[in-house]
């Protein structure tokens, strides 16, 4: 049981929190490369832990992640000129190079060295599998870059997109780790998305799952069987990586799919939706079809990452869909399904009125896990999952003969075999 003392310690992410201290010692997926890709272009606002921050590219195409807020007296730098190396505040012309060093102030005299005394904050950035990764920890502890399959393969074999929920990320990750859900709120969605081909009818079978979970050394795996034809088991395998990624088990011949639930602040994250296959480029069936909002992905509302579907039109529930079969819960779309239900929770989920079953058992050990962490590295320690080693994992589906281990069975089919496909039944 949560109470909500440890509720309060696993959702807060600002500042001083110490999951929010947990979190700045990782790399944090915070925009898409596409947001950002010419010298001198807009500002882009930027909100991660809490932290009202600002991204722009200067003429010389440098990044640079900086306070969102002009020192001299709190204007908002988004309104800024991005231009000859660096923002320039529009009230009264102070300028900040990409490290958030503060190059001119117009009203004092250069000789002064007045502006050399004023840096905003700011924090190391890098380009990553099409995003751009920020570091917001002590400079010290800056771990080494992800490593994730996806961020490794070429631009051709991988899409990204990301979304807008308005809902703490814990309860957005923990449906990320619970695949029991699937057999119900996306039970007819399996047959109708195109993206989900493959599927088979053992995952709409909804009683005989049985869970198995499994703790490495970056996270866990999460082992869902459930029986096949000739006594044999259908495995599907989650990993969830620390502190915020989890890979979805694939279905048939389609690409391996994943998320990262990044906290803008405690009451809304970025849903981070990764595509990928280890050894062929995307089709342009595929990638039209998830650029149409297929498959993990969803239809955003233009120029902004707030979904079509959201809680200000009810999600567009269709009673009559659902009364017919082709939803189960009358939300169109398997991601939008997920938002809707973790955002319908609350901004953030009350945990202490929970009743939890076996099946909860990965959201339980995520939950113990991040617990864990925190306390580590507030510790000095090192909190696990920031070795890029333990980032090179895949997800799987197999089926496999009932007397066997699935963890040993399936040890091949779980680990990054570079030139080798996902193992996917
Ligand atoms: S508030 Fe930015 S220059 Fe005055
Ligand atoms: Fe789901």
């Amino acid at each position: 049981m949560t109470t909500s003392a440890q509720n309060d310690f696993l959702t807060r992410t600002s500042p001083g929190t110490p999951i929010g201290e947990l979190f700045r010692r990782y790399w944090i997926p915070a925009l898409l490369s596409e947001e950002l890709t010419e010298a001198d272009s807009p500002p882009v606002r930027l909100k991660l832990l809490s932290e009202r921050l600002l991204a722009f590219r200067d003429t010389q195409g440098r990044l640079g992640v900086i306070d969102e807020f002009c020192a001299h007296r709190g204007v908002s730098l988004w309104f800024g000129r991005n231009e000859e190396s660096g923002l320039r505040c529009p009230y009264h012309g102070w300028k900040y190079d990409v490290t958030g060093q503060c190059v001119e102030v117009p009203s004092e005299p250069e000789q002064s060295g007045f502006c050399s005394r004023i840096k905003l904050k700011s924090y190391p950035c890098v380009e990553l599998g099409d995003v751009i990764w920020v570091y917001m920890g002590p400079p010290e502890r800056q771990p080494p870059l992800p490593a994730f399959e996806w961020t490794q393969v070429a631009h051709s074999r991988r899409h990204v997109s990301k979304r807008l929920q308005e809902c703490n990320y814990l309860q957005a990750m923990e449906g990320g780790i619970d695949s029991a859900h699937v057999s119900f709120l996306h039970r007819h969605d399996l047959r109708s998305d195109s993206l989900h081909a493959g599927a088979g009818a053992e995952l709409t079978r909804e009683t005989d799952a049985r869970f198995e979970v499994v703790e490495t050394k970056g996270g866990m795996i999460i082992g869902v069987r459930r029986s096949a034809p000739e006594g044999r088991l259908y495995w599907r395998i989650t990993q969830w990586v620390m502190p915020f990624h989890t890979m979805i088990p694939p279905y048939g011949d389609n690409a391996l799919n994943g998320h990262a639930w990044v906290p803008i602040d405690d009451e809304s994250c970025m849903t981070w939706c990764f595509t990928h296959h280890p050894t062929r480029a995307l089709s342009e069936h595929e990638l039209g079809v998830m650029r149409a909002g297929g498959g993990i992905h969803v239809k955003l509302i233009p120029g902004s990452f707030r979904p079509v579907i959201n809680k200000d039109n009810d999600y567009m529930i269709d009673r009559a869909a659902q009364r017919a079969g082709k939803t189960y819960c009358g939300v169109a779309g398997i991601a939008m399904q997920d938002a809707a239900i973790q955002e319908g929770m609350g901004p953030i989920q009350d945990r202490a009125k929970e009743n939890l079953v076996s099946t909860d058992n990965g959201v339980i050990m995520a939950r113990i896990r991040l617990r864990k962490a925190a306390i580590a590295a507030a510790d000095g320690r090192q909190p696990d999952g920031i070795d890029p080693a333990t980032h090179a994992v895949r997800s799987a589906s197999i089926v496999l003969p009932d007397n066997v281990s699935f963890i040993d069975a399936a040890a091949e089919a779980l680990r990054v075999r570079e030139g080798v496909a996902h193992t996917s039944v």
